[in-house]
């Protein structure tokens, strides 16, 4: 910086000097001209002044106002999820909207408010300065840090105390707001709570854990049917998002991505009622996590090669096999099943699994097989869990040989 200073300054030169005449010294030695300079409100208390505070710190109070408001609705606002036609879906839709609308006009209320109290506040000014390469001096370190001071002085941040901790306060509250949604990730995966269709909250049950407690579940698939609309309102009252599955149901050669299906939720067939609802329990199936099962259909000719893991040599039923459809590497559904090599294809890292020999990686990142399903078929016919899986599903970290 100080590259055309005149003469050195000692220590006791510096510390004899006051604040003033050390940020003067330094635009000085910087080659800094000021060309032009204007404080904005001169006098002190002038009602302009006070205006303008009350202008800024309006904008900033917005900010504080909205991000509290985000902060109650991400806590208190109704968030469960409502499917077509069931009562508080219209309040329930609103509040991803409202979470962006209040956070987003708090950010803008903030950066309005800190762009105006620059343009009221701080002082016109228009400096020229030449630069210089090489390091700072200690006369360019300390006069710095006085221009730094006169800075805050002259920008009357130490006037204006409600705008600053306006200011402050919504930055803090913009920053809780940003982070307070992280919160809802923190759980204790150990904690088990209520057996259900999605497990009981740990990592090692799912749906097909309430096969343990003796609940009869079928092998449902996923029709895909929606909510149907009855005399202008939506409704899914007789509408079976799961059925059961005879194995005439699936060709050779065919995969079907299966759910559990508890007795008292079976809505199809002889057992069908057009008044039931049993929708949102299908749903709570199909997005259990650990609940999708891949039942595969071989050829008879393939069935005959099949290597059966030890313990798992009665899982099977017929030339039916069911497997997790849950990657054992980081848990991606593994969707992809080629009938000509009978192999499961994990889409996210590509690990590949060899159907016709329990499912055990031949492929990729994955080192488990795929946990089976042990399956059968009830005295209707109907393709039924015969047991739970006998190993945790999802992602390798468990401990366990294959
Ligand atoms: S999640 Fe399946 S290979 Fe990575």
């Amino acid at each position: 910086m100080s590259n055309h200073v005149n003469r050195t300054y000692t220590n006791e030169e510096l510390d004899a000097m006051s604040n003033e005449e050390l940020a003067r010294l330094g635009t000085e030695l910087d080659d800094v001209t000021v060309a032009f300079r204007k404080e904005r409100f001169p006098i002190a208390n002038d009602p302009a002044e006070k205006r303008a505070a009350i202008m800024v710190g309006t904008w900033f109070a917005l900010g504080v106002v909205l991000a509290i408001a985000f902060l109650g609705i991400y806590l208190f606002w109704p968030w469960e999820y409502k499917y077509l036609g069931e009562e508080g879906l219209w309040t329930y839709s609103l509040y991803t909207p409202l979470l962006g609308l209040t956070m987003g006009l708090s950010i803008i209320c903030l950066g309005v408010g800190a762009v105006l109290y620059v343009k009221k506040f701080i002082p016109e000014e228009i400096s020229v300065q030449q630069r210089h390469d090489g390091p700072s001096a200690e006369v360019d370190r300390r006069t710095l840090v006085a221009l730094l001071n006169d800075s805050w002085t002259t920008s009357m941040v130490g006037r204006r105390k409600v705008v600053v901790g306006l200011a402050g306060l919504g930055a803090v509250l913009a920053g809780v707001a940003v982070a307070a949604p992280l919160g809802g990730m923190i759980k204790n995966p150990w904690k088990a709570g209520k057996l259900g269709i999605q497990g009981d909250g740990t990592l090692w049950t799912s749906g097909w854990t309430l096969h343990d407690e003796g609940v009869k579940l079928y092998l449902g698939r996923d029709t895909g049917n929606l909510a149907e609309e009855h005399d202008g309102h939506f409704s899914t009252q007789g509408v079976s998002r799961l059925v059961r599955m005879r194995p005439g149901d699936l060709a050779a050669a065919g995969m079907e991505t299966v759910f559990p299906l508890p007795e008292e939720a079976v809505n199809d067939g002889d057992l069908y009622n057009p008044t039931r609802d049993v929708y949102e329990e299908h749903m709570h199936s199909i997005h259990g996590p650990r609940n999708a099962v891949m039942l595969i259909r071989l050829r008879s000719a393939d069935a005959k090669k099949v290597i059966e893991r030890k313990g798992q040599e009665d899982f099977h039923y017929g030339d039916y096999y069911a497997y997790s459809k849950i990657c054992t590497h980081i848990g991606c559904p593994t969707s992809l099943y080629e009938a000509q090599e009978n192999r499961i294809l994990c889409p996210c890292h590509q690990s590949q699994f060899d159907v016709l020999q329990y499912c055990k990686p031949l492929f990729g990142p994955a080192a488990r097989a795929l946990p089976q399903l042990p399956i059968t078929v009830d005295e209707e016919g109907y393709l039924v869990a015969k047991g739970n899986f006998i190993e945790p599903v999802g992602p390798a970290f468990w401990e366990r040989q294959s």
